[in-house]
């Protein structure tokens, strides 16, 4: 049976970080996988997790099945941080069902999109996050794409965008990256985000969002601006978030995929249909993460530790980006890398050709995607300046 199958070749994103595990030099420095790392490389258990995982064990007495759809209080509390003050009122024509990270949300998504309309296409930006591509379509979606990025200047290119989603059919699915855009770390400004949901209403398209990084950007209401102006304007509304990045949850697969209907029996048969999608891929999502961060946002004290401790690594994400652009403008005089502060989140698509970032990882040990995509996470106080030297030749413009 199997022996037509070929070995493929490793995965964009994590076979960088296997590259980077077997490299022995001193000198490495690991830009690739979109992990937050302290000033000494270490990706943190956060201090709110840790005292409520803590209390979670002593207090726990079973490990029996959690319903299909996830723990109730994990549900209702990221459904509060995703919707902010309107939640109250979205509510009762939401749907929120747990899932396995946000992939799984993602696919549980795409999974609900096939049963609603078979053959659906979705629009996801180029680039994007590699694996949108495979979770969408292998939920049964067909994928396409829209222009979105100028590479050479750094910029969003709004106007093939929104010609994309003007030329779209009615139903068409458009996967918007709420905020921290991976790869490009380019989101638009809330002036854009008006144009496009504009668009998006008027030819009756259906906005999918990605929301793996709320609070790594600016804040957590700001990073979910667009998914509250949507919800506010548009009857159906999806959303796919990650409890990986902004909990450091990663391994726990937490997230979670929320879904705006009409109205309360809309909501309801939406979730019914989502709890037999997921009940057909894997049954019931895995309670841990899920009851962690249940634990923290309804526990105010522990809350706003999480939220303390959350600010402070955006607030250095943002630092790392001004170091970086300082560093490359000493390094290459002249040359304006201010971009780099304007971006938000993990990720910088550098625009470094794939000859230069193969160069960058055989010679001197720095691991960046293909693609050039750079986690700044990687970078600290005692690698940046060597990063920004060897990195510097080789950006455009
Ligand atoms: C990334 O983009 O690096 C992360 O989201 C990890 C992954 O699964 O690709």
């Amino acid at each position: 049976m199997f022996e037509n199958l070929e070995t493929l070749p490793p995965d964009p994103i994590l076979g960088v970080a296997t590259a980077f595990r077997e490299d022995r030099s001193p000198d490495k420095v690991d830009l690739s996988v979109g992990v937050y790392k302290d000033r000494s490389g270490v990706t943190p258990v956060m201090r709110a997790v840790e005292k409520a995982e803590r209390a979670l064990i002593e207090a726990q007495d079973t490990k029996v099945y959690l319903p299909p759809a996830g723990a109730a209080g994990f549900r209702e509390g990221i459904f509060s941080l995703v919707m902010g003050d309107g939640a109250a009122a979205l509510r009762p024509r939401a749907a929120v069902i747990q899932a396995p990270g946000g992939c799984g949300a993602l696919r549980l998504g795409a999974e609900l999109i096939h049963r609603a309309a078979p053959g659906t296409r979705v629009l996801l930006s180029d680039p994007t996050w590699p694996n949108h591509g495979p979770l969408l379509s292998g939920g049964g979606l067909r994928v396409e794409s829209h222009r979105y990025f100028d590479a050479t200047a750094h910029r969003l290119t709004l106007q093939p965008m929104l010609d994309a989603l003007e030329a779209a059919q009615a139903g068409t699915v458009v996967l918007l990256q709420a905020s921290c855009h991976n790869p490009t770390g380019v989101e638009p400004d809330q002036a854009q985000w008006m144009q496009i949901l504009e668009v998006v209403a008027s030819r009756r398209l259906v906005p999918y969002f990605d929301i793996a990084y709320q609070g790594l950007g600016d804040d957590l209401d700001f990073d979910a601006w667009p998914i509250r102006e949507a919800a506010r304007r548009m009857p159906e509304v999806i959303v796919a978030l990650s409890c990986s990045k902004n909990f450091g949850l990663y391994r726990e697969r937490i997230g979670a995929l929320v879904v705006l209907g009409d109205d309360a029996g809309r909501a309801r048969a939406i979730e019914s249909q989502a709890n037999k999608a997921a009940r057909a891929m894997y049954s019931m999502p895995p309670g841990h993460g899920g009851l962690i961060v249940e634990r923290i946002l309804a526990d105010p004290a522990l809350a706003t530790e999480w939220r303390a401790e959350l600010a402070t690594m955006a607030a250095r994400l943002r630092s790392l980006r001004e170091l970086l652009a300082a560093a490359i403008a000493a390094a290459r005089p002249g040359f304006d890398a201010s971009w780099l502060t304007r971006q938000r989140g993990m990720f910088s698509l550098l625009g470094v050709p794939a000859e230069a970032v193969r160069q960058l990882r055989e010679e001197h040990h720095i691991y960046m995607g293909l693609d050039s995509r750079i986690n700044v996470a990687g970078l600290n106080e005692d690698n940046v300046e060597r990063v920004a030297r060897l990195v510097a030749p080789h950006l455009a413009g």
